[in-house]
């Protein structure tokens, strides 16, 4: 009401009433009616019916940017401490997808074979906790980490501010590292190099650099749940699943490529990069040369990024051989501005603590924007001193890629036998943590609701965490992804105990 008795002096004469009195109060009630509505459906004492509605406005949101005005409005009206729609979609993320739904499970119930045998077994993160670290353990052991007196690891020269992409040497040591793993066939170069604190962080900067809020990125399905965390959340870039099927064991086509391609650009929305992992996450097969051309060729012809995920390199553990995308770029005549690797520590090596990440890029537009970025996600230099002389043991990284490749393929075998017992096959793979399981013949209904049932009795009766193939975009249901390296031997065989008591 502050606003009107000034207006009142403003307008004078016949007219002042109605347009100093009458017309100020009448907008100032309508905005506290409109204020009200606003608070009620934003409340989390809200009925529950608001609240999801609310959640699924939020979650409507989350692939759009809000519009200025829209927000400056919310801004001003709310008395609440605002928080932006961007945050409140991220912050809802772990009450619907069963995802995360999954893992909260396992941390309020975790098993232990002793204190907690009832507990929820975890198969649901990639990670390579069980099958090689004692390898590692065994280098530490052997290289406790001293400060040189001298030299790049020295204590005075990286205790202060660091480049925050990297250290030039760390840079090196993981372009050797990174040819290494790729078989000797690819020369990789430290100027083309960002690194980043884990490869999300590299994922999140290529989705920043790439493409605009609103436009899209293709990516063949199923894929790793987390690219809708990592491409989505802060870039605001869509992804748009080229799907593939179990007939075809789950390989890319040309003609899901078009069809999705076209669709998408027909619905107004700008495609800007195909996004692609390999060895692939969740069924653990590679892109082998022919995809890579196809994948190529059509980025060009479509004037496309290409972004190959190949944090799994070092974990292809059988035939046919793992191929990098660079190996073809340096063959080929391609556009390889268009082209940017992911790699990282946390799969092959089993470092996913240490959060090590790379951005490798032809771009040198690309690399600065990153290079910038990297402000905000980058590697503690003890952790690069740490790292750059276990990656320069050329001995040890040689005999650790071949003997935890040798132990994958091994564990890989194992896992599939036992769930062949239990009447549960997979799909053909080479590399990758991970099973991609066929569990259709347990569906209730073919259907996503029984999928949904499905893994409701996985993980509420069988108390095992297995994400489910809606998570990866997989267009079957009754597929399941299981994790089969962050387990022991003892842990894997109660959980296919578990797995058969609920089925045989
Ligand atoms: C395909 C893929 N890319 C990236 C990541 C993220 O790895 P990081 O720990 O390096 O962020 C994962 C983790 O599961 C993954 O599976």
């Amino acid at each position: 009401m502050r606003l009107i008795v000034p207006l009142q002096a403003v307008f004078q004469g016949p007219g002042g009433l109605v347009l100093g009195t009458i017309l100020p109060c009448a907008l100032f009630y309508a905005l506290q009616l409109l204020r009200g509505k606003w608070r009620a459906s934003a409340s989390p004492d809200a009925a529950p019916d608001q609240n999801s509605s609310r959640n699924d406005q939020i979650l409507a949101r989350n692939d759009q940017t809000l519009a200025g005005n829209d927000q400056a409005l919310a801004n001003a009206e709310a008395d609440a401490a605002y928080i932006s729609a961007r945050a409140l979609a991220i912050a809802s993320v772990g009450t619907w997808s069963s995802y995360y739904v999954g893992w909260q499970e396992f941390v309020r119930n975790p098993y232990h074979p002793v204190d907690n045998p009832g507990g929820c077994i975890e198969l649901g993160i990639a990670e390579n906790k069980q099958l090689s670290w004692d390898l590692i353990e065994n280098w530490l052991k052997n290289h406790p980490q001293e400060w040189p007196d001298n030299g790049p690891f020295c204590f005075r020269h990286v205790a202060g501010y660091c480049e925050f992409h990297g250290l030039r040497a760390f840079k090196n040591a993981l372009a050797i590292f990174m040819g290494e793993v790729m078989g000797g066939r690819v020369a990789f170069k430290e100027e083309q190099m960002v690194l980043t604190s884990g490869s999300s962080a590299a994922l999140d900067i290529l989705a920043f650099s790439l493409a605009e809020a609103g436009d899209a990125f293709l990516v063949p399905s199923p894929y790793y749940p987390g690219f809708d965390r990592d491409m989505k959340w802060r870039s605001g870039v869509k992804l748009v699943p080229v799907p593939s099927h179990s007939n075809n064991d789950f390989r890319i086509t040309k003609a899901a490529l078009d069809r999705t391609f076209t669709e998408t650009e027909k619905s107004g929305i700008k495609v800007r990069a195909i996004l692609v992992t390999s060895p692939s996450n969740p069924v653990g097969n590679t892109l082998d040369t022919t995809c890579l051309l196809l994948l190529l060729n059509f980025s060009s012809e479509k004037k496309l990024h290409i972004i190959c995920d190949e944090v799994y390199a070092g974990s292809a553990f059988a035939d046919p051989a793992f191929v990098s995308i660079a190996e073809l770029l340096d063959s080929q005549n391609y556009d390889a501005s268009r082209v940017h690797i992911v790699y990282g520590l946390s799969k092959d090596l089993g470092l996913a603590g240490f959060r090590v990440g790379v951005l490798y890029t032809w771009n040198k537009q690309v690399l600065s924007s990153a290079a910038g970025m990297t402000r905000f996600c980058s590697i503690s230099s003890q952790t690069q001193c740490l790292l750059s002389t276990l990656l320069l043991d050329k001995q040890f990284v040689q005999d650790y890629i071949a003997e935890n490749r040798r132990r994958l393929g091994e564990r890989r075998k194992w896992v599939a036998s036992l769930l062949e017992k239990a009447g549960i096959f997979c799909a053909k793979s080479n590399g990758g943590l991970f099973v991609w399981m066929d569990m259709r013949r347990y569906l209730v209904s073919d259907d996503p609701e029984g999928e949904v049932i499905l893994w409701k009795k996985l993980l509420y009766e069988g108390r095992l965490n297995l994400t489910a193939g809606a998570c990866c975009h997989c267009i079957e249901p009754g597929w399941f992804r299981l994790c089969f390296s962050s387990s022991s031997d003892d842990t894997l065989t109660v959980a296919f105990e578990r797995l058969k008591s609920l089925f045989l």
